[in-house]
């Protein structure tokens, strides 16, 4: 076994403190060593994006980085979507609003992906939010709900009102 490196990052705003193998990827370092299971592993080829989280201001697939490479930095995953209190976070409250999933497997990484996009683009029209998630496959929904989602969410962030598009 290698010998192990200590890590630390704040991630969902708690700092974590760990010991890890130096070829521990990011994911299996969430999910595995962390417990925090939302983040999926949809692939293999680092293809799917259902693995996204948001690191240091930027979506990452978190399998294509080792935890080692992530030491400092600031993750959210999306256990810290929600508020406190259990609020649902806009985005969240818009893909059920929209029906913007049906399995569910790749919702997390859509979400975390979505929520990147609204801190660049806070008002992204339908073809921006569909080039801005097309590192994220979804197997279920044909994306029209995912993209309805964003736009439920993207409303709500701006106080603006939300007007469904016709399809
Ligand atoms: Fe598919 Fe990371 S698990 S891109
Ligand atoms: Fe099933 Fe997207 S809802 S993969």
């Amino acid at each position: 076994m290698a010998k192990k490196i200590p890590v630390s990052m704040t991630i969902n705003g708690r700092l974590v403190e760990e010991m890890v193998e130096p070829r521990l990827l990011l994911i299996h370092f969430i999910r595995e060593q962390l417990a925090l299971t939302g983040t999926h592993i949809g692939c293999d080829t680092s293809h799917c994006g259902a693995c996204t989280v948001d690191l240091d201001g930027m979506s990452v697939k978190s399998c294509t980085r080792f935890a080692v490479q992530a030491d400092g930095s600031t993750i959210t995953t999306i256990e810290g979507m929600a508020a406190p209190d259990g609020t649902l976070h806009a985005l969240q409250e818009g893909f059920r609003m929209m029906h913007g999933l049906q399995c569910g497997f790749c919702t997390p990484g859509m979400i975390m992906r979505a929520h990147r996009l609204l801190q660049e683009n806070p008002d992204p029209t339908e073809e921006e939010i569909r080039f801005g998630i097309a590192g994220n496959l979804c197997r279920c929904t044909g994306y029209q709900n995912i993209v309805k989602a964003i736009q439920y969410a993207a409303a709500k962030l701006n106080g603006t009102p939300f007007v469904e598009a016709a399809e």
